[in-house]
């Protein structure tokens, strides 16, 4: 199947400001008259959502690395089938706010190197990859500060620590050189406006 549409992911570490910039563009990019669907993994389908409560909440060391990885892709291909190539198919602009590249990151890298696993489950149930991504990249002891601040039910990976952050940060700047062709790095460091700026910028350039 041909589509039209635009498919734009929003990565990065826990507290990076991902979710704030992919809130700014999306309203930027309407403003601007485009029709677009903003999304979240996991989650951004009904039945996404529900994988979504069984991963992030409860006791996480009840799925083994491998269930955690197939859940995560479980919620993707139904994300993927509901939500996003729907959208697609009918010419918006979907912006996610993470994809296949968290899953390569913390399933891929968290416990253990997963990442042929990963790759392996991607090809066969996703095979789709991003048009851009936006890497917001952020000083890891400053997003942890930033994701600690937040209060909810849902155990994220920055519970582990300043170490997985580091290592997290490490990884998706390794993933930017193994995918130059859609991967741009944005300095995460500074105010939230200017970071909206060159995000803004890039995907004017794009669209
Ligand atoms: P998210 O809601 O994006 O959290 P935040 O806004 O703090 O960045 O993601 C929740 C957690 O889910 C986050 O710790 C990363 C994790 N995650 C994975 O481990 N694998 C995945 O494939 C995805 C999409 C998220």
């Amino acid at each position: 199947m041909t589509d039209s549409g635009l498919f734009l992911t929003f990565e990065g570490i826990d507290g990076s400001g991902k979710s704030s910039q992919a809130r700014m563009l999306a309203e930027r990019l309407r403003d601007l008259g485009h029709d677009v669907v903003l999304t979240r993994e996991p989650g951004g389908s009904a039945g996404a959502e529900e994988i979504r409560r069984l991963v992030l909440e409860g006791d996480p060391d009840r799925w083994s690395a491998e269930t955690e990885l197939l859940l995560f892709t479980a919620a993707r291909r139904d994300h993927l089938e509901r939500t996003i190539e729907p959208a697609l198919a009918a010419g918006k602009v979907v912006i996610c706010d993470r994809f296949a590249d968290s899953t390569r990151m913390y399933q891929g890298l968290s416990r253990g190197n997963l990442r042929g696993l990963v790759d392996q489950l991607h090809k066969l149930m996703i095979g789709r990859e991003p048009d851009l991504t936006l890497l917001i990249d952020m000083d890891p002891q400053i997003g942890l500060n930033r994701a600690k601040g937040r209060q909810g039910t849902e155990e994220r990976f920055e519970d582990f620590g300043i170490d997985l952050q580091q290592k997290m940060r490490a990884g998706f700047l390794a993933l930017s050189k193994e995918f130059p062709d859609r991967f741009r790095v944005i300095d995460g460091n500074r105010d939230m406006d200017r970071v909206a700026q060159d995000v803004t910028e890039i995907v004017l350039q794009t669209l």
